[in-house]
């Protein structure tokens, strides 16, 4: 069980440990959770045995044969018919903890029983999730072996790269995927209280002049869910070359309203706030009151965008996804914010908090990032151009023309990740 941080070479280490088996005319496949994954490694792996003379490429098999007839086969387990068969001297299955377990337990486990092979299970943690259980159970079980391996361990990784993702990236996720710690998301807090910084207090800018503005809006379910409230959270991104990138929330409003009384609060706010977008969740009957905003706009003479968000991950790790721009002194809060901010650090503990969180995370995650807002930061490097320009594509970073949704926006993880998580989505926890 080796559970490793991104980049750390978990994909290398698998294909190569699957040659050192061929080479000694074994028969190992490599398993990746899905097809895209799979073939990250088959591209590895025609590398590494192409250096063997004599060797076979199976092109449409994702099969190598070495001259000692020793074999390694791709495979991926989100088709677990494809996994079937019997006689395996070893098996990879990396990036484990986004597989299912029954790829292991019902078809991988039993292919290498006959020949006593090996198995190597290699991933970055995803929370608390079944690969993390066999790690446990990895650390007493005679015959296995756990080791953990952060990113660092690898020194090809420059640590400038490792403190910009920590920053970009936020303490949390970094330590999961950087770190390869095993980190409890259900019950760890995305925000603290030291991070919060005031607008026009300890140096920080007064809300500067030509905000963009837009909002967030949260609607309760149903008016008689005496728990969850309306939210309604307003920010504005900062565009002047002196506070460039950096996000004003200007208001935080919740309650109990009915539909017609939720139209009413975002289109009084509308002209109040200049706000151009109002992002709202899309589940169920919120189409219902996109119609009914539209058409009220229209009769009031508004002009304002309102644009349905489909909920992209568990309410956590939506939170997760904006921590990092609270942490690094890219939000400020403006005054009168105090529900918002309690409502923040009362997550997840308090399960009734989540409305004004979730407004606002629909508000700040919309904005793109620009990168000039991070060279204020004390004792980071000042950005070149080529640094913002590797960053542009990751992370945050898109272009401001571009139009924000949730389909096109992954929150912070870096392209490959995100990749990754639109293989995973639908096998994530929550
Ligand atoms: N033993 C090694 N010696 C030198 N370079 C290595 C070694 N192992 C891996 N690398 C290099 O490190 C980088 C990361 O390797 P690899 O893709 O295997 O890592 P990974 O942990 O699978 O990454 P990811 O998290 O993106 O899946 C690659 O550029 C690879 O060539
Ligand atoms: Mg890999």
């Amino acid at each position: 069980m080796l559970a490793a941080g991104r980049r750390w070479g978990k994909t290398s280490l698998g294909v190569t440990l699957c040659l050192r088996t061929a080479l000694e005319r074994g028969r190992t496949w490599w398993v990746a959770p899905t097809f895209p994954l799979a073939q990250i490694g088959w591209r590895v792996c025609k590398r590494l045995s192409r250096k063997i003379p004599g060797v076979e490429i199976r092109e449409a098999d994702r099969l190598v044969i070495l001259p000692s007839r020793g074999e390694i086969q791709v495979k991926s387990a989100d088709n677990p018919d494809s996994l079937r068969g019997a006689g395996l001297d070893g098996v990879v299955i990396d990036e484990t903890a986004y597989a299912k377990e029954e790829a292991w337990s019902e078809s991988l486990r039993p292919a290498l029983t006959d020949r006593r092979g090996w198995a190597l299970f290699i991933s970055t943690p995803n929370g608390l999730n079944w690969f993390h259980g066999l790690y446990q159970r990895a650390q007493q079980l005679p015959g296995w072996q756990a080791w953990q391996c952060p990113t660092w361990e690898n020194p090809r990784i420059a640590r400038d790269e490792l403190d910009l993702a920590r920053q970009q990236e936020g303490e949390l996720v970094f330590r999961q995927e950087f770190g390869a710690e095993f980190l409890d998301f259900g019950t760890l807090k995305p925000f603290r209280p030291e991070w919060i910084r005031y607008a026009g207090r300890d140096g920080e800018p007064e809300p500067p002049a030509g905000l963009i503005v837009e909002a967030g809006f949260d609607p309760a379910i149903s008016q008689r869910d005496t728990a969850a409230r309306s939210a309604l959270v307003i920010a504005g991104q900062a565009r002047d070359p002196l506070h460039r990138g950096r996000l004003f929330v200007l208001e935080g409003i919740a309650g109990h309203w009915s539909v017609w009384e939720q139209a009413d609060h975002i289109l009084k706010a509308v002209p109040r706030r200049s706000i151009r977008t109002v992002r709202i969740e899309d589940v169920a009957y919120q189409k219902a009151l996109k119609d009914i905003l539209d058409r009220e706009a229209r009769t009031r003479g508004l002009h304002v965008h309102i644009e349905l968000v489909k909920p992209d991950m568990d309410k956590l790790r939506r939170a997760n996804a904006w921590s990092p721009l609270v942490e690094d002194g890219t939000v400020l809060f403006g005054p009168g914010q105090q529900d918002l901010i309690d409502s923040m650090l009362a997550i997840p503990h308090d399960a009734t908090k989540w409305d004004l969180v979730d407004a606002a995370g629909l508000g700040l995650r919309g904005f793109p990032a620009l990168e000039a807002s991070r060279t204020r930061l004390p004792g980071s490097a000042v950005s070149t151009p080529e640094r913002a320009e590797s960053y542009a594509l990751r992370g945050r970073g898109l272009p401001l023309h571009t139009a924000i949704t949730w389909e096109k926006y992954g929150g912070t993880r870096p392209p490959d990740l995100r990749r990754r998580a639109q293989g995973y989505t639908g096998k994530r926890p929550g």
